[in-house]
């Protein structure tokens, strides 16, 4: 994290989905690092637990709430037990994500709708419920994580980019909400990152559709969680509505 974030964002509080692993789990702690409040949701509460000692090491206040985002009931009591505890919320970071390969004539229902939950329904869910509380405080900032895959769908993956598309709509109907209000939404499409989602390789989005495939990287978390904490602490009246994130070398979506 750089210097300048250092305690940049003491006083706010987030939530932050998906913090059990991965990109969730370095952007509460980067979050918790630059001073702010975090809320930690997921379902593993085992390791939302060792991520809240981390957080905490780090030197924000953090607050573990074990979450299926697939329940809208356990959705809006996550964004309850945050505000109680904070008393307010000024970022949401919609980083959860799952996912249900298949191709669309092999995929099964239950498959489609699980993703869609989590990777669509929940970002709206979260934001309908904390909206009114960055109205109150005339500020906030909603942002999306999305997937290269948003940008340029794929072979057996079309509930996975179905749902990363869906959340660019979503996105840019809440900055135009929210504009008024100071509320800013911004989505960002990360390549390649280095996370339990698992390892996967330019073939995975060329296939045997004949792109170009090239070495790289994948990118650890943590350098887009310290981009993520840079927006959020980016002056009132900045904003970035949506970033293309990828390793060198990936090539562009
Ligand atoms: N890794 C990549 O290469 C890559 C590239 C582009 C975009 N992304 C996006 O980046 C985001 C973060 O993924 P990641 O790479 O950090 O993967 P990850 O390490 O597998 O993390 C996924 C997170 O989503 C949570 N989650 C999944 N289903 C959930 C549910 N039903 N309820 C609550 N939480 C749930 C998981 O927590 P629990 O299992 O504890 O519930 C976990 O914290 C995702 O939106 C993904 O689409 C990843």
């Amino acid at each position: 994290m750089s210097e300048a974030s250092v305690g940049a964002l003491r006083g706010k509080a987030a939530l932050v989905t998906g913090a059990s692993s991965g990109l969730g789990k370095a952007t509460a702690i980067a979050l918790a690092a630059a001073g702010a409040d975090v809320a930690l949701v997921a379902r593993s509460e085992e390791d939302l637990r060792s991520v809240e000692a981390e957080a905490s090491d780090a030197g924000g206040r953090a607050l573990s709430l074990p979450t299926d985002l697939v329940s809208p009931e356990q959705t809006f009591a996550a964004v309850e037990s945050a505000v109680a505890e904070f008393g307010r919320l000024d970022i949401l970071v919609n980083a959860a994500g799952t996912d249900a390969p298949g191709a669309v004539a092999d995929l099964d229902v239950d498959g489609w709708d699980r993703t869609l939950d989590v990777n669509l329904r929940a970002p709206f869910l979260l934001s309908g419920a904390v909206f009114p509380h960055m109205r109150e405080a005339g500020a906030g900032l909603i942002l999306n994580v999305s997937s290269v895959a948003g940008k340029k769908g794929w072979a057996n993956a079309a509930a996975y980019c179905a749902s990363k598309f869906g959340l660019t709509g979503l996105t840019e109907s809440l900055a135009d909400e929210g504009r008024e209000h100071g509320i800013r939404a911004c989505i960002i499409y990360p390549g390649a990152m280095a996370t339990n989602w698992g390892a996967w390789t330019p073939e995975d989005r060329h296939g045997e559709s004949g792109g170009e495939a090239s070495e790289f990287q994948a990118l650890p978390p943590s350098q887009v969680a310290d981009f993520i904490v840079w927006l959020a602490a980016a002056p009132p009246g900045f904003v970035l509505t949506e970033g293309i994130v990828v390793p060198v070398g990936e090539g562009l979506p």
